[in-house]
């Protein structure tokens, strides 16, 4: 049994080498390729390389070389029909089953493909040569369009002519034709009525680059046609999987990690002729989760650019709020917001492409913080308001799958409510954690207790082991002397500790040069006093402690650093930030 040879072209056309390899080798980014230890040998210096543009891997040690599927058969012992089930999953594909309806929608499909394919030719052909289109062309020249832009997206116009439907009428059967949605039954003149008749032609395209639909505008001006008409949803045509100009931008993923989502395909074609190729368009109906799937299959980061009009604010609101349910680590999502309603294809004819680059570099915000300002702006100071907004703001969280994502977005809105809130949501206000108070205070023990961090108590144990038993120390310098502790004041009496030690046969108290606060402060908090009477004598249990104590200490020092990253993280969500968080969770663990 052999897979049809399309089906197996898209699988390839939606998986990048790198993703499919990268779900089991490590890969870092060198030019056009990428480089990593090779999964066919044991090795110290990375010889694996990947190439996204010409589709295969190849190891330098082993020779090993080959496209996805060859990939999986040998590194995961596969056979090809498996390899081919398990990448079909991965590219989101629905499995290939050899079965007899696979091969009558096999059939059909080329049917479909080969009316598509001379429809469009045959009106593109139209609007550039038949005079009865120089109405269609007037338009497209007064819209800004050159014959540049014409060819590039096949623009077409279907004039009156009917010969192209008797022909087709003549060629195909009844339901090969209905199923491309092109002709639609008029149950007054009972026959075939195109649908697209006087409209020019924009052709949407599936990933490998066939038309599969149509979106057609009218040029009249009048509220009494749509002014966009699409195809109706057909077999081979489903609006919330396909985006306008996705076989062409795809392409460009190798060299430019951001994708621009607009609304139109004007938006598009207009960012075209302004040089701005990596640009899709959703046309008209609301984004899907399967749209931003299939751009993150190529593409980092999205930047969704709707008109700057009140319906384009809502489109990307509902965009937004579906999308963030997507949202990967090593993904980005952003919004870019344009001034006085203009539209994406408007702003760039009128600025230019350098502007239009700049513009959303420095005004794109990313979705959660696209998200909050929303909600934020809506919310007035009543508590009923405010509690909506929370509420609002957590179910929106909620929805996140990715579990990083979810607890870093909602940490983020947390810690923002936490700025107009300062005397609730206390785990979020930061200088409550960090504030302690001054010996000098007059309070009583248990508040100045309570004031001092659990961290700082456990400084104080481990300097109070070190004030007792000086000896030990000595003995034992080489484990507390690299030991790092949060606190300043802290910090200066362990190192006058140590350089006591060092110079000195053994530590004594009275010649410790700092504040007697300080050490008093130790003497007076550490939890370990009450322990410590009982073990005064046993040495070895005391380094057990202290060792535990050093441990505790280090374990803190990387979760200072991880709480420092993940609050990055919840800002930049960048890739570099998280996996420098991984790394030190790893370690954390190790400890
Ligand atoms: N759209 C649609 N049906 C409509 C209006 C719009 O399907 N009646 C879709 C089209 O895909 C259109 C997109 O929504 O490209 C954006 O709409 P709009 O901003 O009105 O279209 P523009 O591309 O800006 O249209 P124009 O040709 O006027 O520039
Ligand atoms: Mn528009």
């Amino acid at each position: 049994m052999k897979y049809p040879k399309e089906y197996l072209e898209e699988i390839k056309t939606r998986l990048k080498v790198s993703t499919v390899v990268s779900k089991t080798v490590n890969l870092k980014k060198r030019g056009k390729e990428y480089v990593g230890l090779s999964p066919f040998k044991t090795e110290k210096t990375p010889s694996f390389t990947v190439n996204d543009e010409k589709e295969f891997y190849h190891c330098f040690s082993t020779a090993e070389h080959g496209n996805i599927f060859d990939f999986v058969m040998k590194t995961q012992n596969l056979k090809f029909g498996e390899a081919v089930k398990l990448l079909a999953n991965l590219a989101g594909m629905r499995p290939y089953t050899f079965s007899k309806e696979d091969e009558i929608r096999e059939k059909k499909w080329n049917s479909y493909k080969a009316i598509f394919n001379r429809y469009v030719d045959h009106y593109h052909n139209e609007l550039l040569k038949n005079s009865n289109s120089s109405g269609a062309k007037d338009y497209l020249k007064k819209r800004g369009l050159t014959k540049v832009e014409v060819q590039k997206f096949k623009i077409g116009f279907e004039t009156n002519d009917l010969s192209f439907q008797e022909n087709i009428f003549s060629e195909y059967n009844e339901s090969e034709i209905k199923d491309t949605g092109l002709f639609y039954f008029d149950e007054n003149k009972k026959k075939y009525v195109s649908r697209f008749r006087d409209r020019v032609i924009f052709p949407i395209k599936n990933i490998s680059g066939d038309p599969i639909a149509l979106g057609g505008r009218t040029l009249k001006d009048s509220k009494y046609f749509a002014k966009y008409i699409n195809s109706p949803e057909t077999p081979f045509f489903k609006k919330g999987s396909n985006l306008f100009n996705l076989d062409f931008a795809r392409k460009l993923s190798s060299n430019l990690n951001n994708i621009f989502l607009v609304e139109g395909y004007m938006d598009v074609i207009g960012l075209s002729k302004n040089k701005i190729d990596n640009v899709v368009a959703n046309l008209g109906t609301s984004l899907t989760t399967r749209q931003i799937l299939t751009l993150n299959q190529f593409f980092d980061e999205i930047v969704i650019c709707f008109d700057g009009d009140e319906s384009g604010y809502k489109a990307a609101l509902r965009a937004a709020e579906n999308s963030i349910v997507e949202l990967k680590p090593e993904k980005k999502i952003s919004f870019l917001f344009l001034p006085n309603n203009h539209d994406p294809d408007s702003f760039v004819n009128e600025r230019g492409k350098e502007f239009f680059l700049e513009f959303s570099k420095s005004n794109s915000v990313s979705i959660h913080k696209f998200i909050f300002n929303h909600y934020f702006k809506n919310m007035d100071d009543s508590p009923s308001s405010r509690a909506i907004f929370e509420k609002r703001l957590r179910s929106i969280a909620s929805t996140i799958k990715d579990e990083f994502i979810r607890k870093y977005v909602l940490e983020y809105f947390l810690e923002k409510i936490s700025e107009f809130t300062p005397n609730i949501n206390l785990k979020y206000n930061k200088n409550y954690s960090k504030s302690f108070k001054s010996l000098k205070s007059t309070q009583n023990f248990y508040n100045e207790t309570k004031s001092f961090k659990a961290i700082d108590i456990k400084e104080f144990s481990f300097l109070y082991i070190l004030l007792k038993k000086p000896k030990l120390i000595k003995d034992n310098f080489n484990l507390i002397e690299n030991v790092k502790l949060f606190s300043n004041e802290n910090k200066l009496l362990l190192s006058e500790i140590l350089s006591q030690s060092r110079n000195f046969e053994i530590t004594n108290i009275e010649n410790i040069n700092v504040d007697q606060n300080l050490i008093d402060r130790v003497l007076k908090y550490a939890s370990i006093k009450h322990i410590m009477i009982k073990y005064l004598n046993d040495d070895e249990k005391i380094l057990e402690i202290l060792s535990e104590l050093i441990r505790d200490l280090k374990n803190y020092e990387l979760e200072i650093r991880i709480e420092e990253l993940e609050s990055r993280f919840s800002k930049d969500l960048s890739e570099a930030t998280f996996n420098e968080l991984k790394q030190l969770k790893k370690l954390q663990k190790i400890n």
